[in-house]
């Protein structure tokens, strides 16, 4: 089954965030919200979009001592969000409290998805190796989290649709890439460097896709919502 193309709500405030989502009327989403709105709006945010009937990706990216991650999480999962993701960086014992405070915090409901980040895309290869001392290609050092982050039981990753193949041989086929960087064809890339379509992100085995401008930014963004989930599912007009 073709999964919902994630909608990134890279917007700072609630009110900016309700005036987005009237558009759509009664139809239910599944959305990013990221650090610049989440410690705008906190978790009454949430709260109300959960209720609202939308699913939330909580993209906070945690990394911290396992104790305190474990107890973050616990507080996450209670929210009732969809998925979360946490820094492969943080380590094994890091990314196992994470989700041992999910599987607590759901209280019987299902666990929130938890996801990786390996190498920010930010990052270069140079800088990598000479202030994280890593003596590895970037490409390495991402293979290498996302193994770290399947053998510490870990949903997925975040990653480029390009990586997907890849980071898929080396964990499991079932393992998840949830790939930003999406641009239909003929749209402004703007600062993304290694764009996909989203069929092409199907095609190199995606299983989420996270798009923000193309529809936040659009003329029209629930046309521009609509023609990207046909895309995505393989219906292209
Ligand atoms: O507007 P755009 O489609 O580029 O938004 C993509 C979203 O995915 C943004 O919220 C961005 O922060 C996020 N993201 C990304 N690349 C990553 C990780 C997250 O673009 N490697």
């Amino acid at each position: 089954m073709t999964t919902q193309p994630i909608i990134a709500l890279d917007v700072p405030s609630r009110s900016e965030a309700r005036s987005f989502l009237k558009s759509f009327g009664d139809e239910e989403l599944y959305l990013k919200v990221g650090m610049e709105l989440f410690y705008a709006e906190g978790p009454e945010l949430i709260r109300e979009l959960k209720e609202m009937g939308h699913r939330i990706f909580l993209d906070l990216k945690l990394h911290d001592i396992p104790n305190t991650v474990y107890r973050a999480m616990r507080n996450i999962a209670a929210l009732g969000i969809d998925m979360v993701n946490v820094h492969a960086a943080g380590g094994s014992e890091m990314m196992r409290a994470a989700k041992k405070g999910l599987e607590e915090g759901a209280e019987g409901a299902s666990r929130p998805l938890l996801i990786a980040v390996t190498q920010l895309t930010s990052t270069t290869e140079d800088a990598m190796q000479r202030e994280q001392r890593i003596s590895l290609t970037l490409e390495e050092s991402v293979l290498q989290y996302a193994k770290l982050a399947h053998e510490s039981g870990l949903d997925g990753v975040v990653c480029s649709a390009w990586e997907a193949e890849a980071i898929q041989k080396a964990t499991s086929p079932d393992f998840l890439c949830v790939t930003p960087g999406i641009r239909p064809d003929g749209s402004e890339t703007g600062d993304q460097k290694r764009v996909a379509t989203p069929e092409r992100a199907r095609e190199m085995g995606a299983s989420y896709i996270v798009v923000g401008r193309p529809i936040t930014q659009a003329a029209a963004s629930v046309t521009a919502y609509h023609s990207i989930f046909d895309q995505w599912k393989g219906e292209q007009q």
